[in-house]
């Protein structure tokens, strides 16, 4: 009888191909299995030929071709299909067996899938997979939840085809239940941040001062050269800039139609915000900036009924592209606060037990969002695990303190002159707000309680209070 494979992926589109590659380049014969029969022969005959693949044709072939307690990994399209899957499935698995789910799936879908399969005696996993096509084949940053006995059969595994950084592989033991895919969905809450704050800064950098997109790559090339805004989307940034269409010789992207797709995550990330009450205003900011941005014919039309100021601005060309680093760096530190501060409330309210310092770290490779930053964000859980925001963090705070009057220069200039700057002044309000001793909150208080007799609480006094208001 041939050897069995250690491990077994199913769904080899792009980001399964890559990941089965990686798995077997780092000493694990896999077997492998695709819905369509054509996709794994090509595969075979190409990019895994001569290698320790296992080409299955049929689920129960591909289940014999595996090791117990089966491992399998399973990469297919989020919702349906992978309900679907693991039906067909489990009636092929014996007690111990892991599935582990790589896709974006909604946390609650993988919260009621590894309840289902607990129920046979099955494991099942739901892990977080960042890193894009090149991730998933040289090392991608990876976030495993589910039952810890599965994490420790897959541990050898997972700590050899993730990303490596000084500190270790960008995998760590995420929590129980959903835990995986949740702090997934809100790395991808933070990656649609960071995307607008990169967009905006573009915006300011060819409307406000007028770059050639020739110039706009060598200001994000030096910022990426920088201790500060150094990270993967800077430098994708910087590459976009000198890449000319062949077909028009013009840089590509002022070619490209400026209506921003979206798959859900993000999105499920703000409704997920708002249902544990946590204010995330930059990451929706990203959001709703792809939204308006579907809009493109509306946009169109009211261009013209709709005149901006004519306000231009006449400073200091270089010193406004020194603001613009700074609104950047602060704007992003507000985004991670804010992605960090909705990690530690679902930490309690859904009991993932989630390490900050360990998902900073593991962020830290592979992932869409890696960046310099990441390092000092784990410096400062590292020094306070406790921290009630990134930031009240001395080093962050100093910093931001410091940054601020470039960064509401930005702001204001972005106002006057009429270019939309919706994440990097969501991220500025955040910042104001929570370091306001008094918010103006006390008069919604007040009209609450007014029309409705909501009651109020008092500054002077304990207790609880309602005033008929209207009795003059
Ligand atoms: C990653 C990415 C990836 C995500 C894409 C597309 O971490 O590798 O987050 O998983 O699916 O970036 O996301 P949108 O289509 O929603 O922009």
């Amino acid at each position: 009888m041939a050897a069995l494979a250690k491990v077994g992926l199913i769904g080899l589109a792009v980001m399964g191909e890559n990941l089965a590659l990686n798995i077997e380049r780092n000493g694990f014969p896999i077997a492998v299995y695709n819905r369509t029969e054509a996709k794994t022969k090509e595969l075979m005959a190409t990019r895994a030929k001569g290698k320790n693949f296992i080409p299955t044709f049929t689920l129960e072939a591909f289940v014999a071709a595996l090791e117990p307690p089966r491992k399998i990994i399973i990469l297919v399209k989020a919702g349906a299909p992978v309900d679907a899957l693991l039906k067909q499935l489990q009636p092929l698995l014996s007690p111990g067996d892991i599935v582990i789910d790589g896709g974006n799936s909604l946390f609650t879908d993988t919260e009621r899938r590894e309840k289902e399969y607990a129920q046979a005696d099955l494991n099942f996993m739901g892990m977080g997979v960042s890193g894009g096509e090149e991730g998933a084949l040289w090392g991608p940053s990876l976030m495993p939840g589910g039952p810890i006995v599965a994490y420790q059969a897959m541990e050898p595994i997972l700590t050899k085809i993730a990303a490596q950084v000084t500190d270790g592989p960008c995998v760590t033991y995420i929590g129980p239940g959903g835990a995986g895919h949740y702090v997934k969905m809100v790395h991808n809450g933070i990656e649609y941040g960071d995307m607008q704050l990169i967009a905006e800064a573009y915006d300011l950098l060819k409307n406000v001062v007028g770059l050639t997109p020739a110039e706009i790559h060598d200001v994000f090339k030096s910022w990426n050269q920088g201790e500060e805004l150094q990270s993967f989307l800077i430098e994708i940034t910087a590459d976009i800039f000198t890449y000319i269409d062949p077909e028009t010789h013009q840089p590509l992207v002022e070619l490209i139609l400026d209506k921003a797709g979206q798959k859900g995550t993000g999105k499920w990330t703000s409704q997920n915000a708002l249902d544990l009450g946590i204010a995330i205003p930059t990451i929706n900011a990203a959001i709703e900036s792809r939204i308006i941005s579907s809009f493109k014919d509306q946009r169109v039309a009211a261009s013209s009924v709709l005149t901006g100021p004519s306000h231009f601005y006449t400073g200091d060309k270089q010193k406004f592209i020194d603001s613009v680093a700074s609104a950047l760096y602060c704007a992003k530190v507000c985004s991670y606060a804010q992605g960090m501060a909705l990690l530690a409330a679902a930490s309690s309210e859904y009991k993932y037990n989630l390490t900050l310092t360990e998902l900073s770290r593991i962020w830290k490779g592979g992932c869409i969002i890696r960046a310099n930053l990441l390092d000092k964000i784990q410096q400062a859980f590292k020094h306070n695990p406790l921290l009630p925001n990134l930031l009240v963090d001395p080093e962050f705070a100093q910093e931001l303190t410091t940054k601020q009057e470039q960064w509401r220069e930005v702001v204001a200039t972005a106002a006057k002159v009429g270019v939309p700057c919706t994440a990097m002044s969501a991220s500025l309000g955040y910042f104001d707000s929570y370091r306001s001793e008094r918010l103006p909150l006390n008069l919604t208080q007040a009209q609450r309680d007014f029309f409705g007799a909501h009651t109020y609480e008092r500054i002077d006094k304990p207790g609880s209070f309602h005033t008929e208001w209207n009795i003059r």
